[in-house]
């Protein structure tokens, strides 16, 4: 693993889209493995601003992303497809039809999540997966749990998570209780992977996904198997970590 230290957010989201960017200038044609969530934000900023000045070209790139809550529509302020639409897509040159989420409209979870692992598939496999961390460890909404899930598959979100989530709905119950995700398998396949973790909150998870044991129990220690990760944090989340 490569640990990169960030003063900050900002420090953060810019050295994570430089790592972004050098994907995108050595195969313009690459795959994009994209996540949601606070931590990406920033990052997706600083690749527009990449685009706006004329570094930055994805005419010819593809994303997929890690998830999308099940029941909610593109149209949805809360759903994932909205996020990357208006956090990243409406302001590039991506070409929209190969820009993937799984279908949160799909009820049938079995079709969803195999239709989504054939997606990724046809795709001919990710390049460079993003990656934000949840506070208990999840990845993606790969939540703690007994084994590692393989592929795309159909989850219950955990309290901690829909908590945590509240902040983006109206209330409590709004939030979906289900989503759909890339299993751990679909991420570790990945040629690269780039996790963003900021702020203090996350410091205690992050030490344990750099050095604690590997184990379901969280999700992202499996990171440390794979041989091309950089996580990029900044120093409040790298505060219980020596480095
Ligand atoms: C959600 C997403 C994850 C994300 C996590 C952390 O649960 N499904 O992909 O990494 O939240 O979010 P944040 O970056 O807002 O802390």
């Amino acid at each position: 693993m490569i640990i990169v230290k960030a003063k900050d957010y900002e420090d953060m989201s810019r050295k994570a889209a430089n790592l972004i960017a050098a994907q995108v200038i050595m195969k313009p044609d690459c795959v994009l493995g994209l996540a949601t969530g606070s931590s990406p934000i920033g990052t997706y900023k600083r690749l527009i601003e990449g685009y706006e000045n004329g570094d930055l070209d994805f005419s010819a790139v593809t994303s997929v992303n890690l998830d999308e809550y099940k029941g909610l529509s593109p149209e949805n302020d809360q759903s994932y497809r909205y996020f990357m639409n208006h956090n990243l897509f409406n302001h590039i040159n991506i070409d929209k039809t190969r820009t993937f989420v799984p279908d949160g409209l799909e009820p049938d979870s079995q079709k969803a999540c195999d239709d989504y692992n054939a997606i990724i598939a046809a795709s001919g496999g990710i390049d460079l997966q993003l990656l934000g961390l949840g506070h208990n460890g999840h990845i993606g909404f790969n939540e703690p749990d007994d084994c590692f899930a393989k592929e795309t598959h159909c989850v219950d979100l955990t309290p901690r998570t829909i908590e945590a989530n509240t902040r983006f709905f109206a209330s409590e119950t709004d939030v979906p209780r289900q989503a759909y995700t890339m299993g751990t398998k679909n991420i570790m396949q990945a040629k690269k992977i780039v996790v963003v973790v900021s702020g203090e909150d996350k410091a205690e998870i992050l030490k344990e996904v750099i050095s604690g044991p590997i184990t379901p129990q969280v999700p992202a220690s499996i990171l440390q198997l794979h041989n091309d990760v950089t996580i990029v944090a900044d120093e409040a989340a790298l505060s219980k970590v020596e480095i």
